[in-house]
């Protein structure tokens, strides 16, 4: 069984669904409101959990009602909580969503996500070291991402970087990483005055762009390839990406090929799109294989 070990963010997500995205000024009438968990480092670590990786996560709550239900979700989940701790006097983090339109818009407040610092990850030493795979976003401070890149690059840790939501980061981070995930929009945050074609060119086999219903493009040393995704009903892509990853690292730390694991990857992204939810369609490992 793949040992993952995810450090980010855990939220609580607010979504209200709306024939219309209100412009700045108007009010619109929504159609429906729902509370689900989610946060980007959550929806990995529950993803990976599904997939049948053993997996910790390393994170912050509040000492609210939302941190409640977020670790409740977690152990129906399988996830392991030793170094999930809520914060005293902190709220929850929370992601406000609006689903319009056939794509979603996001505003996320941070709250006790900003507490995951070096300190959180110096407590949780061997855990990491003791993991096939460490995955991480940007729901969390810099200096923490800093901090876990070094640390897997001193103790040969396999360290993959969901580089999400977007923002520049440094050489080092870059270079400690074993693998990067960035979208397209996050892909010219993170090489600035590059080309897509460079970028790729100057990473092979690291730097894996997700195109959404295009696939995912990287270089393998050769030549670019482009693994296609598949065609579903799509109901809600809230967290598609967050399913990539966490298949992306379980396949991987399992061993499979780089395509065979991006191939993996896209077919479990392509199922969480079909229920509403970040985590309401991130499929098992059975749906997976079935459905390949
Ligand atoms: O990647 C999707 C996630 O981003 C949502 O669950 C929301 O919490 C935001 O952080």
């Amino acid at each position: 069984m793949a040992k993952i070990c995810v450090i980010g963010s855990c939220s609580m997500d607010l979504v209200v669904t709306s024939s219309k995205r209100p412009n700045a000024g108007e009010t619109v009438l929504g159609e429906s409101f729902a509370t689900v968990p989610g946060g980007k480092g959550a929806n990995q670590a529950v993803a990976a959990a599904r997939l049948g990786a053993e997996v910790t996560m390393i994170g912050r709550i509040g000492d609210d009602h939302y941190g409640e239900a977020i670790t409740n979700n977690f152990q129906i989940n399988n996830v392991h909580m030793e170094h999930l701790k809520p914060v005293t006097g902190m709220e929850t983090g929370t992601a406000h969503i609006i689903l319009a339109e056939g794509d979603n818009s996001i505003i996320v407040v941070k709250g006790a996500n900003d507490q995951v610092t070096p300190d959180c990850i110096e407590q949780a030493l061997d855990t990491i070291r003791s993991s096939d795979m460490v995955l991480i976003q940007q729901e969390i401070p810099e200096e923490t991402v800093t901090y876990v890149s070094d640390i897997c690059h001193k103790f040969n840790v396999p360290l993959l970087l969901n580089p999400a939501p977007a923002r520049p980061i440094s050489e080092s981070i870059i270079e400690n990483a074993t693998y990067l995930t960035p979208n397209e929009h996050e892909c010219t945050v993170l090489f600035a005055g590059m080309s897509t074609a460079e970028a790729l060119r100057k990473y092979p086999n690291k730097l894996f762009i997700t195109e959404g219903s295009h696939g995912v493009r990287y270089y393998d040393g050769n030549q670019e390839v482009v693994v296609p995704t598949y065609k579903v009903e799509v109901i809600d892509t809230t967290g598609a990406g967050d399913t990539f990853n966490a298949a992306f690292a379980v396949a991987l730390a399992e061993g499979k090929s780089l395509q065979d694991s991006v191939r993996f990857a896209n077919r479990a992204a392509s199922l969480s799109v079909t229920k509403f939810g970040a985590q309401g369609g991130m499929p098992t490992r059975a749906e997976v294989e079935e459905s390949l």
